[in-house]
């Protein structure tokens, strides 16, 4: 494995306070092995997505820095709850934002994993596959095992925001892994 440090963004799929994915998101952040720094993005402040935007020279500008902060990564990790069986609108549209104009995709090439995060005993896996489906297109090479499902999250977090040891070792193994995942199939 690569002893070069690589950037990850960790993008989640929730602007709620109190999110269990953005708690998640920051428990992989602080156990990341030293090979990977680890940040979040901001994706809430980004207009819905309208080509005509990019088209008419109208781009806003939260597109455009939100485009140019992402060129400074390495790989993506994305954290996200489910809506409605699917991926919130929100991370969607982040997706969209950093994939266009057409030709000039943000995360073409970028390592990518997923981790899905939800209350309920599903874990959110129909989140999950749909950003996986996103991903393939988008050609982000997206690590296959261990496969990230969190559910009943809300038992794996104590009343001062402590996740319980089962979950710290499984979020742990995960980074290790995700470490191994970027060193081999980073482009750059
Ligand atoms: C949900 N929730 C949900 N949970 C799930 O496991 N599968 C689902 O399809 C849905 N659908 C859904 C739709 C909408 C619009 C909302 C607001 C919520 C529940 C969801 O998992 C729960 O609210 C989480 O706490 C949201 O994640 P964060 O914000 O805690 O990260």
């Amino acid at each position: 494995m690569s002893n070069i440090t690589k950037k990850v963004g960790v993008i989640v799929g929730s602007l709620r306070k109190e999110s269990f994915s953005g708690k998640v998101a920051s428990e992989l952040i602080r156990l990341a092995p030293a090979s990977l720094v680890a940040e979040k993005i901001e994706i809430g402040d980004l207009t819905i997505f309208n080509q005509d935007l990019d088209d008419e020279n109208r781009t806003p500008q939260a597109w455009i820095t939100f485009r140019e902060k992402l060129k400074e990564f390495d790989a993506f990790l994305f954290v996200t709850p489910e809506y409605n069986r699917s991926v919130p609108p929100v991370l969607k549209n982040a997706i969209d934002v950093g994939s266009r104009p057409y030709g000039q995709s943000v995360w073409n090439a970028k390592p990518g994993a997923v981790i899905s995060v939800s209350p309920g005993r599903l874990s959110g896996f129909g989140a999950n596959h749909h950003l996986r489906q996103s991903l393939v297109f988008l050609n982000v090479p997206t690590m296959q095992q261990p496969e990230g499902y969190i559910g009943e999250v809300d038992k794996a977090i104590d009343a001062n925001g402590n996740f319980d040891e089962r979950t710290i070792t499984f979020l742990e193994g995960f980074m290790k892994a995700f470490a191994v995942w970027v060193a081999t199939n980073s482009t750059k």
